[in-house]
């Protein structure tokens, strides 16, 4: 008998989703959730998670609800797949509580995470600790009660999530070898395949370089941001070459096969920048029109992706619940009679 394979996911809620989160992460797992013959898969809003970074009360609420509203427009299949909000499943807090008392300290000192803070607090002659609180240390601890609460086997990811995975399994391990084989050893999925797609100024898109394109601008904000990424000065019918210029890596996300040839033989060709940009945004539009009415639909309707939340929520504890229930009777925490 071949076991169902379970893919997890979680969308950490602290902004506004870009063309880079569509492209990287939204839109291949919302085509893997219709493609999974027979799995079962878990996408979750790790708004618990936003806590970390994020101490602005509305701005967590806000991204809340646009992260979700967004997943729902882009189709994500919610009778398949399972799609809740990590506090809504008071059971992953609890696990996170059994799983940090078998976690070494020493595992959590070499996060990436924190030692990059901690270097930049040196950097910067700070105490090593200034501004580091106790969520970002456990934040590892916190991801693997995400995913080992359901007993994940495939976790699709950016490149930066493997080690939080590699502790995932390592914290798995650890609790198994004390209480017996209670958890799956989760895999970080990391598609090499799709796009790192470049910002607004060259560098990657990431709201941490304020270089974004948000996905739900309405069409003339959408069509002003593309015609705002930057280019060299080259002349229109200079050839130019695709594989240096943002505009192009962009483009080359959304196009098919025929698309693409097509814009490589016109850079060749010499086409004008303001032509490639105006190709671009009728492309992008073209995709992202149906979803985009979708969207606004949604998120003036917050009750609806609240019902939708709960819903999923319901059935995600119908795995967690007796879980963690048997989890608990693992460690000892027993009825006394
Ligand atoms: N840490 C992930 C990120 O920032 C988000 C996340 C939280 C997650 N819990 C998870 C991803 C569980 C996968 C599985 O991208």
């Amino acid at each position: 008998m071949t076991e169902v394979r379970r893919v997890l996911t979680g969308i950490t809620t602290t902004g506004t989703p870009h063309l880079g989160n569509y492209v990287g992460a939204i839109k291949p797992a919302i085509e893997a959730s219709r493609t999974d013959a027979g799995g079962q898969s878990f996408y979750f809003l790790a708004d618990y998670h936003a806590l970390v970074k994020c101490f602005e009360p509305e701005r967590v609420q806000r991204s809340t609800l646009e992260i979700a509203a967004t997943w729902l427009a882009l189709g994500l299949d919610t009778s398949t797949s399972i799609f809740y909000r990590q506090s809504d499943i008071p059971e992953i807090p609890e696990l996170t509580w059994l799983l940090t008392c078998a976690t070494a300290k020493g595992l959590m000192n070499r996060s990436h995470a924190y030692k990059a803070q901690v270097a930049d607090n040196e950097a910067a002659g700070e105490d090593p600790d200034y501004g580091i609180n106790m969520g970002l240390f456990c934040y590892p601890v916190l991801m693997a009660a995400d995913i080992l609460m359901f007993n994940a086997h495939d976790v699709p990811v950016g490149r930066d999530q493997i080690q939080h995975l590699e502790m995932a399994r390592d914290i798995a391990a650890r609790f198994n070898h004390r209480y017996g084989e209670h958890f799956v050893l989760p895999e970080a999925r990391v598609d090499d395949f799709v796009a790192t797609l470049p910002g607004t100024d060259g560098r990657k898109m990431s709201k941490s370089y304020d270089n974004t394109i948000p996905l739900w601008l309405p069409e003339k904000k959408l069509r002003k941001a593309i015609m705002k990424i930057v280019t060299n000065s080259q002349e229109p019918g200079e050839p130019k070459d695709p594989d240096s210029a943002s505009v192009y890596a962009i483009y080359a996300a959304f196009a098919n096969e025929r698309q693409r040839v097509e814009m490589r033989q016109a850079f060749s060709d010499g086409i004008a920048w303001g032509e490639v940009k105006q190709q671009l945004f009728e492309l992008v539009n073209a995709e992202l029109a149906g979803p985009r009415e979708r969207y606004e639909a949604l998120i003036s309707d917050p009750q609806k992706i609240e019902r939708e939340l709960k819903l999923g929520a319901e059935r995600a504890r119908e795995v967690a619940t007796p879980f963690i229930q048997r989890l608990r009777e693992a460690v000892g925490i027993r009825a006394l009679a």
